[in-house]
């Protein structure tokens, strides 16, 4: 018989993520649209949840709906309602102007408020609350970014019996940035709640082990951390870097598409037919350096070094986080940027920077992606930076040249890109330029060796390799192996 307190679910796989895979909205005529959201995660998870037939716990993208579990494409959805308050205080506030710019090197200052922190805790109670309702007895759970940061402890404290796993899509900050938090040790401790805490890179995961000895002081040995119990034993909790990645078969196959082909001909066409496409596209966002990439490309074209004639700079924002104060400022300074920077050097038949406020499907981008002959990616700081790894998916051609900032996590990867430091606005004139001179035959050598890269870890690769830590977390804790060791 099911115990009131802590009713337990049906599925032996539950995701937990903030948002959903699909955005709630209203048709004009009061109909129901389930629009697919933004952003890396949901990109990553989708396939993997697809395939698993697990239970999806998230948000539906909009305050006050309140909608029953539904199933979307093969996917069981399990929405987790939101006030408007616990929005702006739990999403807008303690998710985007606390933890995203403080583990993002505060390239934007955070906010610390202790209002917002307390509805982080409410609305982190709601998701674990729903995760337990849906999880079976002995069930994983994996828990997705920084939104939801205490839901491990939550989970295992009411459900000693699940298997919890955690994965931080974002950066993991060094122990000097991470400190700053008022509640870095509730944090650490809501973490340390999983069995498996995954991170983008090395050195997160090493950021994350450091501020674990530095407040907690507990013994590490390599990935594993020895956390203590109520019972005066140990727990193993690993951490360890997982590099997420894409479905990169899934693109090239969209690429290959006769009706795709051509739109990127189009697109080509509709811009003028330029010599060189170079491309952004990024959600609106300041840890994406999208200021920094349009006036390295103004300078470019001042100087003579290209010409509009010649060039165009194809900008692709999408909307984000709309109502945080720093996302509103920092629309109005591209824009200020875009608008002076087309006033200056456009011409009536050529546009210098393209700029489109809008999100995309992504059949568009896998067109617009075969349109561009130089994509850049500027990012201050990323976790890992999909768009890096989709744009190489795509080009099946074997042409394009990839401009990556060293601080995004892919570029741990994507060694043949152009890596640049986007501080370095000379340095990057010259990798753009570098990049739009480049001859076939280097281009085809840098793009052979990306796509060998993305294509042997994709995402079904990194799924594999997180769950199968976590199942060897669960044999340890069985004392059946001793798989993960140190
Ligand atoms: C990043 C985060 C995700 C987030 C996405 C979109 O990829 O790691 O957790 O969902 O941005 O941001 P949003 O605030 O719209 O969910």
């Amino acid at each position: 018989s099911v115990e009131p307190a802590a009713p337990i679910g049906t599925f032996t796989f539950v995701v937990v993520s903030n948002r959903l895979p699909v955005d709630f909205e209203e048709a004009p005529d009061g109909s129901t649209i389930w629009r697919t959201s933004p952003g890396g995660l949901v990109t990553a998870l989708e396939p993997l949840m697809r395939s698993s037939g697990g239970a999806w716990i998230g948000w539906p993208g909009v305050a006050d709906c309140d909608v029953e579990p539904f199933e979307n494409d093969g996917i069981s959805i399990v929405p987790v309602c939101l006030s408007a308050r616990e929005l702006e205080e739990y999403y807008e506030g303690f998710s985007n102007d606390t933890l995203w710019p403080l583990y993002h090197d505060v390239i934007a200052s955070p906010s610390f408020h202790r209002e917002t922190w307390d509805a982080y805790v409410t609305v982190n109670r709601r998701f674990a609350e729903a995760a337990m309702a849906s999880a079976a007895e002995g069930a994983t759970v994996w828990v997705h970014d920084y939104q939801l940061q205490l839901v491990p402890r939550m989970l295992r404290d009411a459900r000693p019996d699940l298997v919890i796993g955690f994965f931080n899509h974002i950066p993991f900050p060094s122990y000097g940035i991470y400190a700053q938090l008022p509640w870095r040790k509730q944090i650490l401790h809501g973490l340390l709640g999983a069995d498996v805490i995954g991170f983008q890179r090395l050195e997160d995961a090493g950021n994350f082990t450091r501020a674990v000895r530095r407040l907690y002081g507990y013994p590490t040995r390599g990935v594993v951390i020895d956390v203590p119990t109520d019972t005066r034993q140990t727990r193993r909790v690993v951490a360890k870097h997982f590099p997420i990645s894409i479905d990169a078969a899934g693109y090239e196959e969209m690429a290959r598409r006769p009706e795709i082909q051509a739109r990127a001909r189009q697109i080509r066409e509709d811009l003028g037919n330029p010599k060189t496409v170079i491309l952004g596209v990024d959600r609106l966002d300041y840890t994406k350096g999208i200021g920094h990439r349009i006036k390295a490309f103004g300078e470019l074209l001042a100087d003579g070094r290209l010409s509009v004639e010649d060039v165009t700079l194809v900008q692709i924002a999408s909307p984000s986080r709309e109502q945080v104060g720093s996302y509103m400022a920092l629309r109005d300074d591209i824009e200020l940027a875009v608008g002076r920077l087309n006033g200056d050097f456009s011409t009536i038949s050529h546009t210098a920077i393209s700029y489109h406020h809008h999100g995309y499907p992504r059949e568009e981008m896998v067109a617009m992606f075969l349109a561009a002959d130089v994509m850049l990616v500027t990012a201050l700081r990323d976790g890992m930076n999909l768009v890096a790894k989709e744009y190489v998916a795509v080009r099946f051609d074997g042409d394009g040249v990839l401009v990556l900032s060293e601080f995004a996590g892919a570029a741990d990867e994507l060694k043949q890109a152009i890596l640049i430091n986007p501080h370095d606005i000379e340095g990057m004139k010259d990798a753009i330029v570098r990049a739009v001179e480049m001859p076939r035959r280097d281009r085809t050598r840098r793009m052979r060796a990306l796509r060998r890269r993305v294509f042997d870890h994709d995402v079904a690769a990194w799924s594999a390799s997180f769950l199968s830590a976590l199942s060897g977390g669960a044999a340890v804790k069985a004392g059946i192996s001793d798989a993960l060791g140190a």
